[in-house]
């Protein structure tokens, strides 16, 4: 019943960043706790399957809580997991992968390989958001419209720091802030309420990008005569190095964002790429393969947002057939919806390998990437 406080102790993490635990059958997911924790919590929701509570006192620590480096911890909602230790976090992502694969691994059996850790822990990310209000910079809190006024933030780089500790001046009360590094570490600091298609997606921890670049091209299988299919391109973060290190016949690579696209196409032209080699189509993906499918020789590579890949693109893309598709994903539980739905179309698809990255420490968020090929 909502407003009962109940004793729970607590399983594992979930995706969204919860602890999980059980109480007289109902299962409560709780903000900020740890797995081992006991704890007194006070049930906030309650649903038909799952049900939310918050903790009201810390009874016995699991032995894997740690103070959190933050001061805005727990306040903020940026961050779910600094409370627990760095060998934890890396423990509970890799259960977070293998539980979102369960229901997969009944179909097929396939081998999901270690974590790979995120060279940096803290000061990782290149660029946030932010929200002005009264000359300050703010974060939202969880689940919340409230606003948490802020001078530092413990996942950026340091020019970024720098930024979020002076007040800032010229800027509009109750707007959205972009702010990230260019490629000379400069701050950009762009207003999202006039400016939003100026501002893409970019990866936020280039540490890591780049093993997660390497691992994608290693991953990609190539035959001499195909073509290359890379849908949800952004602005070319793996096109430019794919075309360095591959030579597939044609890379065709698509993204709805006009931003992005013109990024990649003053690139192409910047480095006089031949459009036999690439072209870099501004669109939707589903869009454009009701123009062009790929065909058996080919590779797909795909990198959706967190919502994954409509269903129509999966459908095509099983019907079409190429002989490997490549996805990376940063929400393993769309990523595996998606797998299953292929492997429901074309049933000679086999998961070669789930291979995940740690991007985003202090965090539930995990990236995944997943090599199919035909058998
Ligand atoms: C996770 S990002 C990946 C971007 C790129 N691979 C990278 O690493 O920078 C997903 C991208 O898909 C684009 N996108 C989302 N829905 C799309 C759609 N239906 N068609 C084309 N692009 C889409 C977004 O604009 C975003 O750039």
């Amino acid at each position: 019943m909502v407003g009962e406080k109940v004793q729970l102790r607590i399983e594992k993490m979930t995706v969204g960043g919860a602890g999980l635990g059980r109480h007289n059958g109902l299962v409560l997911f709780v903000d900020y706790a740890a797995p081992g924790d006991l704890l007194l919590v006070e049930i906030t929701e309650e649903k038909k399957n799952l049900s939310f509570a918050k903790i009201v006192k810390i009874l016995e620590p699991s032995p894997e809580r740690i103070e959190a480096p933050c001061p805005y911890f727990g306040e903020c909602g940026g961050c779910s997991w600094q409370h627990l230790s760095r060998n934890e976090q890396l423990k509970q992502k890799h259960n977070l992968i293998v539980d979102s694969f369960r229901e997969l691994q009944k179909i097929q059996t396939f081998e999901i390989r270690p974590l790979l850790q995120s060279p940096k822990d803290l000061h990782y990310r290149n660029r946030i958001q932010v929200i002005a209000e009264n000359g300050q910079w703010h974060f939202r809190k969880k689940h919340s419209h409230q606003l948490v006024a802020i001078q530092d933030c413990l996942l950026v780089e340091a020019p970024l720091r720098k930024t979020l500790e002076q007040s800032p001046s010229n800027i509009k009360s109750g707007v959205r802030y972009d702010l990230r590094l260019d490629r000379d570490s400069k701050v950009l600091v762009t207003a999202l309420d006039e400016n939003v298609e100026l501002v893409g997606f970019s990866q936020v921890n280039r540490f890591q990008n780049d093993e997660l670049i390497d691992h994608v091209i290693e991953s990609l299988s190539q035959n001499g005569s195909g073509d290359l299919f890379e849908f949800y391109a952004g602005s070319g973060n793996f096109t430019f190095p794919i075309l360095n290190k591959k030579n597939y016949n044609h890379i065709w690579a698509v993204e709805g964002s006009p931003a992005l696209v013109r990024m990649a196409h003053d690139l192409i032209q910047q480095q006089n790429i031949s459009s036999k080699k690439l072209s870099f189509h501004l669109g939707d993906v589903g869009q454009f393969l009701k123009t062009r499918w790929p065909k058996s020789q080919d590779v797909v590579f795909l990198d959706p947002p967190r919502i994954g890949a409509e269903e129509s693109v999966i459908k095509t893309l099983g019907l079409s057939r190429p002989r490997q598709i490549v996805y990376l994903s940063c929400h393993p539980v769309t990523m595996a919806r998606d797998l299953k739905r292929l492997l429901a179309i074309e049933k000679s698809y086999k998961i070669e390998f789930i291979q995940p990255f740690e991007m985003f420490p202090q965090t539930d968020h995990v990236e995944t990437l997943a090599s199919v090929t035909l058998d």
